[in-house]
């Protein structure tokens, strides 16, 4: 027997991009090159060596586009700015034409009924600041702020809801430790004080916008976060499944929400990093007032606890030396039960909903938005010219109604962004992975709706989602 599930007056449905995998025109009209660019043309950092110059194209069909949503019933879009078509320099110069790209997309979007979640960063840092150390270098953090009041300044009046951070984490981590993203480092003492300084830039940010950009306007961060689970209850492995979530979520939880980095890890951190990245008062400016949290979710985690066998702190290495996982003392362990996108993640709704109790009985009733949760299949358009993405549409609904299983529990969950609206360019894996609801034929820039595209537009019209 089927049912339906509706969700609160008011929700919030969404669809999200990010500039380097949508927007294309890499160096159109005055746009200064980003870590993106700079990584993504050296030879073997990106599958099949794949650059977002083109992408999607979307900074030259942006209208078009914009018309699709409108098409499709999507209420709210959430992109991000990418700093160096405002800033090429990184600071100082502002570049008019970059930002009149946004003010245009806005008022694209406002003449449409569609609300505007803007993200100020998502992973394209200005190549000049990278040549001055990026975030790992302290003064990023007050770029950064000095960026989100230009941004504020042009578009405070309206966009809605602002973003500072896209995954942190991501950018800390897989970009200054792992060096699997830009800019490629594998260094973790540069990664913590990369991600101090990404929080920083977090804390300055969201006190310059809620102050230039209107009452109207809210702002909040977007968190990657995984539930974590020890895969036995022997203390080893409960504390290497602690150890993971002290790292992935509450690095970033803590900080943000209650002004302090856990404590199991600060003196591992500090070691690392040298203590003097952290001083007086940053605890203070990361914990702003923000109105809103947003979760990333993609997948749920459990681990083990390693044999101690690598160094603590050791560089991870590519593939002889001692892993990033080593540094941590966990092993991934795999929930062989559960179906995998092609990206390799497992799916599990479940995860979703035990992400969003834990973060109300945590951190309390700070209003809460998924601000990504999404699959990669291997779509293909079918000799009708249809695109039948029957995992995703079951993958969606499998999370909306995990998140509704939140909220029927008491969760302020007031949006859902799904990753993404078009196919675009997957970081490291290139074009190769296809999260899009709409598929990009990437040699004509053909949009073709999916299956899902037209099953979230009748989610959309209803407010509800139907399961068995
Ligand atoms: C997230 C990123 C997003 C996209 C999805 C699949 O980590 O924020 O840009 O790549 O993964």
């Amino acid at each position: 027997m089927s049912s339906r599930l509706s969700f609160p007056d008011g929700f919030l449905w969404c669809v999200g991009t990010a500039s380097y995998q949508v927007e294309g025109a890499a160096d159109a009209d005055g746009k200064g090159p980003s870590i993106w660019d700079t990584f993504s043309h050296v030879s073997g950092n990106v599958l099949h060596d794949d650059n977002g110059d083109v992408a999607c194209d979307q900074y030259h069909r942006i209208e078009s586009d914009v018309d699709l949503m409108a098409e499709l019933g999507i209420p709210a879009y959430r992109f991000s700015v990418s700093w160096p078509r405002v800033q090429p320099d990184g600071k100082g110069r502002v570049n008019e034409a970059g930002l009149d790209y946004y003010r245009h997309l806005v008022d694209l979007l406002r003449a449409r009924g569609i609300t505007a979640l803007l993200t100020l960063y998502h992973w394209d840092l200005p190549q000049a600041l990278q040549d001055e150390g990026g975030w790992a270098n302290r003064d990023t953090a007050y770029r950064f702020a000095e960026y989100a009041r230009v941004v504020a300044a042009a578009l405070g009046d309206r966009v809605a809801l602002w973003t500072t951070l896209n995954e942190p984490w991501v950018s800390a981590f897989q970009g200054y430790a792992i060096g699997r993203l830009a800019p490629g480092i594998r260094d973790l003492g540069a990664a913590v004080k990369a991600a101090h300084h990404l929080l920083l830039g977090h804390g300055l940010a969201a006190r310059v916008v809620a102050e230039v950009a209107g009452p109207k306007s809210q702002v909040g961060i977007a968190l990657n976060l995984s539930p974590v689970s020890p895969v036995t209850t022997s203390a080893e492995d409960v504390a290497a499944a602690r150890r993971l979530d002290a790292h992935l979520n509450r690095w970033f939880l803590d900080p943000v929400l209650k002004g302090h980095y856990p404590a199991e890890l600060l003196d591992e951190c500090l070691r690392l990093a040298g203590g003097d990245f952290l001083r007086d008062g940053d605890l203070e400016t990361i914990r702003a007032d923000i109105d809103f949290l947003g979760a990333n979710y993609y997948e749920s985690r459990r681990v083990a606890a390693a044999p101690a066998k690598a160094e603590r702190g050791a560089v991870p290495g590519p593939s002889d030396g001692p892993t990033y996982d080593d540094w941590l003392g966990i092993v991934d362990r795999r929930r062989e039960d559960l179906a995998r996108t092609s990206k390799g993640w497992a799916i599990d709704p479940a995860g979703l909903t035990e992400l969003l109790l834990h973060l109300r009985a945590d951190y309390g009733d700070i209003p809460l938005y998924v601000t990504e949760n999404g699959a990669g299949f291997a779509d293909y358009v079918d000799p009708e010219g249809h695109v039948k993405d029957t995992e995703r549409v079951e993958f969606l609904r499998g999370h909306f109604a995990a998140a509704h299983a939140a909220i029927a529990q008491g969760v302020d969950l007031r949006g859902y962004s799904v990753w993404s609206l078009l196919d675009n360019y997957e970081w490291a894996d290139g074009y190769s992975q296809r999260f899009g609801i709409v598929f990009v034929d990437y040699g004509t820039q053909q949009r073709i709706p999916k299956s899902s595209a037209y099953w979230m537009r009748d989610v959309i019209a209803a407010n509800a989602v139907d399961i068995d």
